[in-house]
């Protein structure tokens, strides 16, 4: 089967059964996602497919052939670290690092979804044009990502300034995702 990680084609033979996930970490050596709950409950597994963010341990690898998988490992470019990476660092968002890959690609993910204008349940108006990237609405909607550690306030105020309210004010401008249809 023919696989699109990180812009990279990799052609693999696999078990049907083969989780996303496992697919990634165990095939094929990219173990920046990490395994956690493996059943759907805590995010470490997140990555992004065409933009938008999926738990990879609750994913059939076969269902993605051919789609644009992003993990974490594909964040960076040749300027450097994404964003948002530069503002995990800035903001002490991690500790362990355990949820940090999933955390990553979840809030890349998440921006996509409040460009599309997708409500949560904390959004107060539903007939807005623009949802308001309040601190609030931001910490629901990455409230599927568990971090053990304690780094919730740095993390969302990492996401704070590159997707939310107060973006761009200490300098990590990131181009918002590209609205996935
Ligand atoms: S490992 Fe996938 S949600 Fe926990
Ligand atoms: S940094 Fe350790 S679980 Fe989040």
């Amino acid at each position: 089967m023919r696989f699109v990680i990180n812009d990279t084609d990799i052609e693999t033979d696999i078990d049907p059964r083969t989780s996303l996930l496992d697919l990634l970490r165990e095939q094929i050596g990219l173990t920046g996602t990490k395994k956690g709950c493996n059943q759907g409950a805590c995010g470490a597994c997140t990555v992004l497919v065409d933009g938008e963010r999926i738990l990879s341990c609750l994913a059939l690898a076969v269902q993605y052939e051919g789609r644009q998988v992003t993990t974490v490992e594909g964040l960076a470019d040749q300027a450097g670290l994404h964003p948002l990476q530069k503002a995990f660092i800035e903001h002490d968002g991690f500790q362990c690092g355990y949820c940090t890959p999933g955390q990553l690609c979840s809030a890349i993910g998440m921006a996509a979804e409040l460009q599309r204008g997708l409500p949560s349940h904390v959004t107060g108006d539903l007939s807005a044009m623009a949802i308001r990237a309040t601190r609030e609405e931001l910490a629901e909607r990455m409230s599927g990502n568990l971090c053990r550690c304690g780094a919730h306030n740095g993390i969302i105020d990492a996401i704070d300034e590159v997707f939310g309210e107060r973006r761009g004010q200490q300098g990590y401008d990131a181009e918002m995702p590209e609205k996935v249809a």
